[in-house]
């Protein structure tokens, strides 16, 4: 199975404009798609990655002098930029979310469609995972969490199932909630299946990835830290997946302009093309923003 199929490798990196012996950071090492591909144009890379598996992966797949690993949360991008000599590059890269492994090993988690405990962590080290948000927080907290971060406009709903069914006894896999979930749409048990086929568990279960992993504040934080770290005409590219995501980036850049770091590139983001959005389906909600510092 593969550790994570890349999306817009070639843009991306086009992007960045990587020049042979300059540094560049890689926020999200995750399979080191990204990563490898800046190192075979000649730059040095820092990669980060708060998930051990990611960094382990990549230690054992991809051996160079010009590749540092850091296990750290971008969130402490400046931090650690600095403890290993980047705190000047030519370009950073962030592509969010999660990789196919993360999504793929039932024991994270991540996926409605498998079973699993209800982790979601990103880190395996932090302390609060999905089942403790769901089985803890009060009903409009967690009706917050669904509304907010999944755009559920049956929220309510879900959330009074979850504090409904956490009286019969705890909620711990993620089998589990797609079941409460169901129940809500009045889809049988028996045909969970079909329930795990909605736009409906993958948004609720996007929603407590977000919580759990605080990840919209995450990012706010860490393009802010970023913006300090580039030497003249250095650039940032930033992948997101959902439009979250995408407005965090789509402001941070105009903010930037405005106090005038630098430009924003591209004022649409760039898509991936037709082949890549054929034959890699994650791809198809892929967003790219690129900023250039002065
Ligand atoms: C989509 S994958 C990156 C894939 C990579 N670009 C590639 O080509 O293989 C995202 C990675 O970012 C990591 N990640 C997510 N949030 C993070 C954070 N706050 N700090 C550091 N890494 C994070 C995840 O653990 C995951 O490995």
């Amino acid at each position: 199975m593969n550790f994570h199929r890349t999306v817009l490798l070639q843009e991306t990196i086009d992007g960045l404009k990587v020049v042979p012996g300059e540094k560049y950071i890689d926020a999200t090492l995750g399979g080191g798609g990204h990563t490898e591909e800046i190192l075979r144009r000649g730059g040095e890379v820092l990669a980060i990655d708060t998930d051990l598996d990611a960094i382990n992966y990549v230690k054992g797949k991809i051996s160079s002098s010009k590749l540092h690993l850091a296990h750290g949360n971008f969130r402490d991008i400046k931090n650690i930029a600095i403890k290993n000599r980047f705190e000047k590059v030519s370009g950073i890269v962030f592509d969010l979310g999660v990789s196919s492994h993360q999504i793929d090993s039932n024991e994270r988690g991540f996926s409605y469609q498998q079973n699993g405990p209800l982790d979601m962590r990103m880190d395996s080290n932090s302390p609060i995972k999905a089942a403790d948000l769901i089985n803890l927080l009060n009903k409009n907290e967690l009706s917050d969490i669904f509304y907010k971060f999944g755009e559920e406009s049956n929220s309510r709903a879900i959330s009074n199932a979850i504090v409904s069914a956490r009286k019969i006894g705890t909620i711990q896999t993620t089998n589990d909630l797609v079941t409460i979930i169901a129940r809500v749409y009045k889809i049988p048990e028996h045909r969970l299946d079909q329930m795990k086929r909605t736009r409906i568990a993958k948004k609720i279960f996007q929603a407590l990835r977000i919580a759990v992993n605080n990840e919209l504040d995450v990012l706010r934080e860490a393009l802010n830290e970023s913006s300090s770290l580039f030497l003249p005409k250095g650039r940032l590219g930033v992948i997101t997946f959902h439009s979250l995501e995408d407005r965090i980036v789509k402001n941070a850049f105009i903010d930037f302009e405005k106090r005038g770091l630098g430009i924003v590139v591209n004022k649409k983001p760039l898509l991936p093309n037709r082949l890549e959005m054929k034959t890699n389906k994650r791809s198809r909600s892929a967003k790219l923003r690129f900023f250039e510092k002065n």
